[in-house]
């Protein structure tokens, strides 16, 4: 039985102090024991403080993106090492807006710049390793734009994220990973991906894992859902069959939206 995993990317849209009051909200309505894993990724500068408001509650703390280096001459760069200590235990490594691949780009007024972020399969690998290697658990994201789907190459888009974010990692750590699927026009485009199309999309994903490891490390991978995850699409997401979580940006910002999500869970 896999269990259902809901982690909130905060993305950048809170200050230290929402993000820890955010945090304590989210703490009490959460209470002790929750139907789900539930995570909360914070931006790097508030990793510490909502680490500390969240100590004897079952949220985990997680941050965004790291880097494979453990120290050094890396400037503006966060090793694993540095976010276990600021008090993170999971990182998500590839989201498409690290990975410079944005849904409403036609809309991003410096679009060359912010091919900056520039994350492309070989560093999605070199940080999911190195970050496990730390001791951390790793949620790994991959998606098609809205171009790819037209073209009709979905799934051999997010099968070859997945095969290269994944080279070199034993099957005994991809075991204990979690692959979000996140289709790219879907995030925080308001138009979610068809339950069933999501759920046949992390199919393949699951399938792909077996390819390349066995039936078992498959069946054991967790795969969330991720773009515009609502309380009210949620139910039917996260009752599929391979859709074991999700991957929510908007509707974690506020305790009683993320709430309504995770009570569907
Ligand atoms: P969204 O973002 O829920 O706002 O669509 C999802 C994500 O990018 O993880």
């Amino acid at each position: 039985m896999r269990r259902i995993f809901v982690a909130g990317n905060w993305k950048m849209n809170k200050t230290v102090e929402e993000s820890v009051a955010l945090a304590k909200e989210l703490k009490a309505a959460l209470g002790h024991n929750p139907p789900c894993d539930v995570a909360v990724a914070p931006t790097y500068v508030a990793i510490y403080p909502v680490a500390q408001a969240l100590e004897g509650s079952p949220v985990i703390v997680a941050a965004q993106n790291t880097f494979w280096k453990e120290s050094g001459a890396y400037t503006s760069q966060v090793s694993p090492q540095l976010l276990k200590a600021a008090g993170a235990s999971w990182v998500i490594v590839g989201h498409s807006e690290t990975r410079g691949r944005f849904g409403v780009e036609e809309k991003v007024e410096n679009e060359d710049a912010l091919k900056v972020f520039g994350d492309n399969d070989a560093s999605v690998n070199a940080k999911a390793k190195f970050a496990i290697a730390a001791g951390m658990g790793v949620i790994v994201a991959c998606g098609e734009l809205l171009s790819e789907r037209q073209a009709g190459t979905t799934d051999a888009v997010v099968s070859a994220q997945i095969e290269g974010a994944l080279k070199g990692i034993p099957a005994s750590d991809v075991k204990d990973l979690v692959i979000a699927y996140e289709p790219v026009w879907a995030i925080g485009t308001g138009e979610v991906c068809a339950a069933d199309e999501a759920d046949r999309v992390c199919g393949v994903i699951r399938d792909t894992v077996k390819k390349l490891y066995d039936d078992a490390t498959g069946e054991s991978v967790r795969i969330q859902y991720g773009g515009s995850v609502k309380a009210d699409n949620a139910k039917e997401l996260l009752g599929k069959p391979n859709i074991d979580g999700a991957l929510v940006g908007g509707a974690s910002l506020k305790v009683a939206d993320f709430m309504g999500i995770i009570n569907n869970a």
